[in-house]
């Protein structure tokens, strides 16, 4: 059957950036539907030959590994350019009309909204009077990049308007941080191995931090993040889809619905955030940068202490910071293990001593840490904290694939296990909904300052600090 997929938004950096050249990697992997055709919907007065160019141009520079002129060629025949206006209802008309005669009588169709948020409702609602989701003759899904809207309000206008033309099972939220292969890794970690499971619970973890640093300033892109800030943009998706998969309890399944279930239930099990356990910052200069509103109050860095209130994770607190401009790019989480309830060896001291610590390197350098204490050689009772680890560069050849290319091939497959389902969304904003408007309307915390290239303000550590604790970098 044919397959075609539609990106609204085809002329923009996302298309250009990552959706094609996923798609052009795929295809080289010889995992596309035989029988594609990739429409691109957008204002510009593009033929296909000049899109064709275009994205051409993308592949080259954000796949230069992979891009091979020969195929390039096999895969540009598949790409076809649409001029339409996003705010035009008769163009999705239009587009009715065209696509059929692209296609055989029946054909599935995947389509992608890759445009600035403003535009979901307005497409989505264009594309339901235009027929565009029925399905007499081969499925219609959807895919939604993020954000997916800006609090709770605006996600459940959002998830309404969606639902008034598509099933939930046609709909694919995307978090491209849940393509990675290391976040993937998290359940094979967990659930494909007998040894942690039984210590991964509130008896033997003495807490758990998740850490999404990024050196990066906000550089040219203050036109969208200055009215968005690090906890919708960061925090509501990737930082809590990781968490989820690092605490959820086992699905029963790989099927969608299964492991969604348990992410619901975890979601709505992390306790309402006090304001008090909550850090918030500003890298310094960070009003200087291009389109930043003056005297902006956007906080660039943020800590939150969190409790998941289950059997599992009872009065274990779950640490998570995000910024920009930080010492450095990594993202890991981290499992502490408790002290052994007695040490028998002489320590000058305690408290200085390492526990046990799981490290899941998400990026850059993908792997897998434990840290254990072994006796110094030639001492009394010296000890030295040592290091197992797992390097996904020094085990598996080739490069890791970029997130999209899994989560637009899941999409194909019309498996959602890696998409955000409507009520995890709503769970999440409204976990964060309440930290917003206490950072906004009640203005506590004071916002910090920071200085670019460091972990964030002192606040950051003092979280952890109050409770005897420190930040923990095991990721190398
Ligand atoms: C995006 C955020 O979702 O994720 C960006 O909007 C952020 O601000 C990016 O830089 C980080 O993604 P990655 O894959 O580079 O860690």
């Amino acid at each position: 059957m044919n397959t075609t997929i539609v990106i609204f938004g085809a002329s923009g950096d996302l298309t250009w950036r990552k959706l094609i050249p996923a798609l052009y990697n795929n295809y080289v992997k010889g995992r596309m539907p035989e029988c594609t055709s990739i429409v691109g919907f957008a204002r510009r007065p593009y033929t296909d030959e000049t899109f064709r160019t275009r994205l051409q141009e993308g592949v080259q520079s954000f796949s230069p590994k992979t891009y091979d002129p020969k195929r390039w060629e096999e895969f540009a025949a598949m790409l076809l350019y649409f001029q339409g206006d996003l705010e035009a209802p008769a163009d999705f008309t239009r587009l009715a009309g065209y696509l059929p005669g692209i296609e055989d009588a029946a054909a599935n169709r995947l389509y992608y909204l890759a445009t600035a948020p403003e535009y979901y409702i307005p497409i989505v609602t264009a594309m339901g009077a235009a027929g565009l989701a029925d399905q007499p003759n081969g499925w219609r899904s959807i895919i939604i990049e993020k954000p997916f809207g800006n609090d709770l309000k605006s996600a459940q206008a959002l998830n309404k308007a969606v639902h008034g033309v598509f099933e939930e099972s046609q709909v694919y939220r995307i978090d491209h941080y849940l393509g990675k292969e290391t976040a993937q890794n998290i359940l094979y970690l967990r659930f494909a191995n007998t040894i942690f499971e039984p210590v991964w619970n509130r008896r033997y973890v003495d807490n758990i931090q998740v850490t999404v640093g990024e050196s990066v300033d906000i550089g040219h892109r203050a036109g969208y993040y200055d009215g968005v800030g690090v906890l919708r943009d960061m925090f509501q998706n990737h930082l809590l889809q990781l968490l989820s998969l690092v605490a959820m309890e086992p699905p029963a399944s790989f099927q969608a619905d299964a492991v969604r279930n348990e992410v619901y239930k975890l979601l709505s099990s992390i306790r309402p955030v006090k304001l008090g356990e909550t850090v918030r910052a500003q890298y310094d200069g960070y009003c200087d940068a291009e389109g930043v509103a003056q005297a902006s109050v956007t906080p660039t860095f943020a800590a939150l202490k969190l409790y998941v209130d289950n059997w599992r994770w009872k009065g274990v607190p779950i640490y998570l910071r995000s910024g920009k401009a930080l010492r450095k790019k990594s993202s890991e989480i981290i499992v502490e293990f408790q002290r052994p309830p007695h040490l028998m060896f002489h320590l000058p001291d305690e408290t200085r001593f390492t526990p046990n610590i799981l490290a899941i390197c998400i990026q850059p350098d993908e792997g897998i840490h434990l840290t254990f204490e072994a006796k110094q050689p030639d001492s009394d009772q010296g000890m030295h904290s040592v290091d197992m680890d797992f390097h996904y560069r020094d085990f598996f050849t080739g490069e890791l694939p970029d997130a999209y290319e899994r989560l637009l091939l899941d999409a194909l497959e019309q498996d959602a296990s890696l998409f955000t389902r409507s009520d995890c969304i709503e769970a999440a904003w409204r976990l964060i909904d309440p930290v917003i408007q206490g950072w906004e309307v009640q203005d506590i915390p004071e916002l910090g300052g920071y200085i670019p290239g460091t972990w964030g303000p002192y606040q950051s550590d003092a979280l952890l600090g109050q409770d005897g604790r420190r930040w923990r970098t095991g990721c190398g």
